[in-house]
């Protein structure tokens, strides 16, 4: 489906206006007029749209609905007859997920002698770190350094990261990079051989590194690659239903559920590491999502049962640029690298309303303000709201041919339904793209729960109550090498114990004492339950 002749129409006004536009720079938002737009428009300020935790660590604090229904659920074991005692995979660390963050912790866990076992519930690689496009940051520039990027971490996040993760993410990111590209990873180069790098949203500094507009397939690729050729045992479409505890309540393994037949087997692990992702695919507020299909929040459910701690789970972010237009790629990521190259948001009129890189949390906000308080969308044939984003103006920056070197995936993906980006606007409107908080951490990536660790997206505290661009595919190496590091070493260290369940069953025991109606809600549901949305 391409432009009707009313969008083309209306896209008139958007080429009106862009000469003047590409002279001059939009104000950015003053503190307050930030605070203001985040109250009054983002998704989060919803009141009803979260409610405080009935049972479990974090009692009382408020997540969305939509996971809280799934956290105040029964396990998915509860009626299994599991011989507990017979150990199917015994082995040093057990590492869940097949991500950026699994495949990076299980590389530096087997550094560090320790026999590793990647379990993952699609295939290897079916993560969102394969979907990132945009970017990887990282200070390597004599105009930057770690600390002039800690203060854009915090600031993103309005001072309320935890800074001792934000040190760690920070300090590690060069060595990331190089680790990264020693490895095979093609980031992009300029001619002198130095890395190519723009602005983020929120960065004071150009750390934003890539490949084209498949970053995170590239270093997906580079990590998938290597795990395989140290011969790491994969198992994949191998989903974790529950976490094991040994009798003095530290992690000691999992049980497993092969997605193809539905068996169910138990791994022992000295150390275990979550590295699930996020839960996108539970739609909070109804919004689409950038995810992938298997991002539905399994790790903390299993880690909040088993008794770590969750941070930031009130803060979601919603992707200021996901496709409102054409339908068939509704709520698909438009990489914020279309941004960084200078394309600004244009309400209906024509008209900037917004600095092009104010933080997601903002532009977000400000996109939702105009359309719903301003009246000033852009009409879709769906109905669906949007605004336009200019990326036309790319190559009037940056001269002709820059949207299509820079920006392959994007000239691809809209090219398919006839959307021709390098000479018309693409329609853009808020979408899920990521949970801010997760599992609470520390710098080794260990949950409050000894031997469990959590890293990648799942994981909390980092990025405090907004993530800057380009920071998650850092994190995700960067807290995937700590946490497999430490795992690993300590692994050398453990004996494990008998595993026990006892943890689920003094969960049900808490959800019937608060009076929890879980209406039969059982988790993980390890994938979406679209079918039984909305009563269909
Ligand atoms: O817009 C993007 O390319 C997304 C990047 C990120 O979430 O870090």
């Amino acid at each position: 489906m391409s432009y009707t002749p009313q969008l083309r129409e209306l896209i008139k006004r958007v080429e009106a206006a862009r000469p003047e536009r590409v002279k001059k720079n939009f104000p950015r938002m003053s503190p307050e007029q930030k605070e203001d737009v985040l109250k009054n428009f983002h998704p989060d300020y919803i009141e009803s749209s979260m409610r405080g935790l009935a049972v479990g660590v974090n009692k009382g604090s408020r997540v969305p609905l939509e996971l809280a229904d799934l956290i105040e659920a029964r396990s998915a074991v509860e009626n299994l007859q599991i011989d507990l005692e017979k150990i199917d995979y015994d082995v040093d660390v057990l590492v869940v997920g097949g991500g950026g963050a699994g495949a990076s912790a299980a590389l530096l866990a087997q550094e560090q002698g320790a026999d590793v076992l990647m379990v993952t519930k699609l295939r290897f690689g079916d993560a969102n770190t394969m979907m990132a496009q945009g970017g990887i940051q990282g200070a390597d520039k004599e105009t930057d350094s770690p600390l002039i990027h800690y203060l854009d971490v915090m600031g993103g996040g309005h001072y309320t990261n935890v800074p001792e993760l934000v040190r760690a993410l920070t300090m590690d990111a060069p060595l990331s990079l190089k680790w990264l590209e020693e490895l095979g990873a093609m980031l992009d180069k300029a001619p002198d051989g130095t890395m190519k790098s723009i602005h983020g949203g929120g960065t004071s500094r150009r750390r934003m590194h890539s490949a084209r507009d498949y970053s995170g397939a590239e270093i997906m690729r580079t990590l998938r690659d290597e795990v395989k050729n140290r011969g790491i045992r994969v198992i994949e479409f191998c989903s974790v239903v529950e976490l094991l505890l040994d009798e003095d309540g530290k992690a000691g393994g999992a049980i497993l559920k092969n997605m193809e037949t539905g068996e169910y087997q138990l791994a022992r692990a000295k150390t275990v590491i979550l590295a699930v992702g996020g839960s996108g695919r539970l739609h909070y507020q109804d919004f689409p999502t950038t995810n992938h299909y298997g991002a539905t929040g399994d790790g903390l459910i299993m880690g909040y049962r088993a008794g770590a701690k969750l941070a930031f789970m009130d803060t979601i972010q919603y992707h200021p640029t996901g496709a409102a237009f054409p339908p068939q790629i509704l709520g698909l990521l438009i990489t914020e690298k279309v941004r960084g190259l200078g394309a600004e948001p244009i309400n209906v009129d024509g008209e900037q309303f917004v600095y092009h890189l104010e933080t997601r949390d903002v532009s977000s906000s400000a996109i939702i303000r105009e359309v719903r308080e301003r009246g000033k969308g852009v009409p879709t044939p769906t109905g669906i709201p949007a605004v336009w984003l200019d990326s036309p103006m790319i190559d009037m920056i940056h001269g002709p041919g820059t949207v299509e070197k820079e920006l392959p995936a994007m000239v691809r993906q809209l090219g398919r339904f006839g959307v021709d980006i390098v000479r018309e606007p693409m329609l853009i409107y808020p979408t899920l793209h990521y949970q801010n908080g997760g599992l609470l951490i520390d710098e080794n990536g260990m949950t409050n729960v000894e031997n469990l660790y959590c890293a990648g997206e799942g994981a909390g505290g980092i990025h405090g109550r907004n993530r800057l661009m380009g920071n998650s595919l850092l994190d995700i190496v960067v807290f995937g090498r700590r946490a497999g590091r430490h795992a690993g070493a300590k692994a050398n260290e453990i004996k494990v114990k008998k595993l026990n369940l006892n943890h689920v069953a003094g969960y049900h025991n808490e959800l019937e004492s608060a009076g929890v109606d879980t209406g039969g809600r059982v988790s993980p549901i390890l994938l979406p339950h679209y079918t039984h949305r909305n009563g269909d």
